[in-house]
C-alpha cells in the first residue's frame, strides 16, 4: 500500500516540522553551495504547497557527519541564506534544534515564516533515534513531513523517529523520488536498460541483483567495466580488478545470457599511462588491447557511440555512475557524450541515481532534460536494490 501524501495531510495554518536534506558538499567552499544546491531547489514546492497553507515551516536537516558534537564549519546558516534566495522568501537560521530558546522561537512563529533549524548531527541522539531527543524535536510542531528521500535509508530521531509523534506525511519531493523509482522498477515502459557505471562491482553488486531480470539491456561503463571484461579474459592493464568479484561478473554474464538480457561492454576504451588528470600519454584504444601498465580511464569513442545509440532503442533507462573518471576533465567524454545522447532523446524516461550520477549531470547542465533525478546517493541505490527505506516504510499508510 502507498504511504500517506502531504494532500491527506491537514497543514492548514499549522506548525509543521519538514526534514529536508540539506546535506550538500560544504566542504568546498561556502560559495559551491550555488552549485550544488539540487537538494535545496529539489525541496522548494513542498516549502511552497505549506506557505500557501499558511503554515509555520520549521525545516531540519543534517550537514555531514559531525558525529554528535558541534563542527562550526557544518553549520547550516549558509544553506539557509541560500535556500532564501531560492526561495524569494526569508528564512532564519536557529542556533540549535531542541532545547529552550528553539521553543521559544518555534512558538513565535507567524504564519508563512520559516526557520532553519541547526544541524541535527549536532547531537548525538539524532543518529541513535534517541527518546529524549525525539520528543524535543517533536514538540516544536503540530506534524512532520518527511521530505529528505536521500536520508530515508537511515533510522534517526528525525525520520523514523518523529513519525511515532505526530501526524506525518511525505513531502511531494520524496513522493516524486518513490514515483519516479518505482515505476521505474515495477512497470517500466519497454525496452529497459540499466546503464552502470562508477568505480566498483562491489557497490553495485545488489543493484544488479535486484535489476537483472527486469532488464532487456545492460550497459556497462566505469571501473566496474574493468572487472567485467577482466572477466572475459581481458587484459586490463594496471587497473585494479577486484578479484573477489570475478565469479560475480561471470555469474551475472551469464544469467544475462539465459534470461535474453543484452550486455553492452565497451568495445574500446581511453587508456593512460598514469592514474592521474593530466598524464603524459593518452589513447584511445580497443578493450582487448589496453597496453600493460596502463590505466583505463573512460570509455572509447566508439563505446560512447554504440552506447548512445544502443540507448536510443529503449524507452526506459535506469542510470546508476559515471562512464570513466569524470572528475578529471580529461577523462569526462564517455560520461558527457551518453549524458548528452539521453538528455537528447523523445519519449524516453530517463531516470538517474543519485550521488555521483546526479552531480555529473549537475555539471553537465542536463538536469532539466532528464525526466528524474534522485537527490539520493545511498538511499537512490538501497531503493534500486530493493531494499525497504526506513523513513519511508515507518509513514502512515494512505
Ligand atoms: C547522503 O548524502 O547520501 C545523505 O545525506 C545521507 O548522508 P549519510 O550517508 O551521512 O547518512
Amino acid at each position: 500500500m502507498g504511504k500517506r501524501t502531504l494532500d491527506n495531510l491537514d497543514v492548514e495554518g499549522k506548525r509543521v516540522l519538514v526534514r529536508v536534506d540539506f546535506n550538500i558538499p560544504i566542504e568546498q567552499g561556502v560559495e559551491a553551495i550555488a552549485q550544488y544546491d539540487q537538494r535545496l531547489r529539489a525541496t522548494l514546492p513542498t516549502i511552497r504547497y505549506l506557505l500557501d497553507r499558511r503554515c509555520r515551516v520549521i525545516l531540519c536537516s543534517h550537514l555531514g557527519r559531525p558525529g554528535g558534537k558541534v563542527a562550526d564549519s557544518l553549520r547550516l546558516a549558509p544553506v539557509g541564506d541560500r535556500l532564501g534566495l531560492l526561495l524569494s522568501h526569508p528564512v532564519r537560521s536557529l542556533d540549535g534544534c531542541v532545547g529552550p530558546s528553539v521553543e521559544a522561537a518555534a512558538a513565535s512563529m507567524a504564519p508563512g515564516d520559516v526557520v532553519l533549524l541547526e544541524n541535527l548531527r549536532f547531537h548525538p541522539g539524532e543518529e541513535a533515534n534517541d527518546p529524549a531527543f525525539v520528543q524535543g524535536l517533536a514538540g516544536l510542531a503540530d506534524c512532520f513531513v518527511m521530505d529528505a528521500f536521500a536520508v530515508a535509508h537511515r533510522a534517526h530521531a528525525s525520520t523514523v523517529g518523529m513519525t511515532q509523534h505526530l501526524p506525518s506525511a511525505m513531502g511531494l519531493l520524496v513522493q516524486k523520488e518513490v514515483e519516479a523509482l518505482g515505476q521505474a522498477l515495477d512497470s517500466p515502459r519497454r525496452p529497459l536498460a540499466a546503464l552502470m557505471g562508477g568505480a566498483k562491482v562491489s557497490d553495485k553488486i545488489l543493484v544488479l541483483e535486484n535489476l537483472l531480470d527486469k532488464l532487456d539491456h545492460l550497459f556497462i561503463g566505469g571501473g566496474m567495466a574493468v572487472t567485467f571484461l577482466h572477466a572475459l579474459g581481458k587484459d586490463t592493464g594496471a587497473s585494479s580488478v577486484e578479484t573477489d568479484r570475478l565469479d560475480f561478473a561471470n555469474g551475472i554474464l551469464g544469467r544475462a545470457r539465459e534470461r535474453n538480457v543484452q550486455v553492452h561492454l565497451p568495445q574500446d576504451l581511453v587508456v593512460a599511462n598514469q592514474f592521474a588528470p593530466d598524464p603524459s600519454c593518452v589513447r584511445n584504444v580497443p578493450s582487448d588491447q589496453v597496453p600493460q601498465d596502463w590505466f583505463i580511464m573512460d570509455i572509447g569513442d566508439c563505446a560512447a557511440q554504440e552506447f548512445s545509440q544502443g540507448l536510443q532503442a529503449c524507452r526506459t533507462i535506469i542510470w546508476n555512475g559515471p562512464m570513466g573518471v569524470f572528475e578529471m576533465p580529461r577523462f569526462s567524454q564517455g560520461t558527457r557524450v551518453v549524458a548528452q545522447a539521453i538528455a537528447g532523446m523523445d519519449g524516453v524516461t530517463s531516470v538517474v541515481g543519485g550521488g555521483s550520477t546526479a552531480e555529473a549531470v549537475e555539471e553537465l547542465g542536463l538536469m532539466d532534460d532528464m525526466t528524474h533525478v534522485s537527490t539520493g546517493g545511498g538511499a537512490s541505490l538501497e531503493f534500486l536494490e530493493g531494499k525497504e527505506l526506513p523513513g519511508i516504510a515507518a509513514l502512515p499508510d494512505a
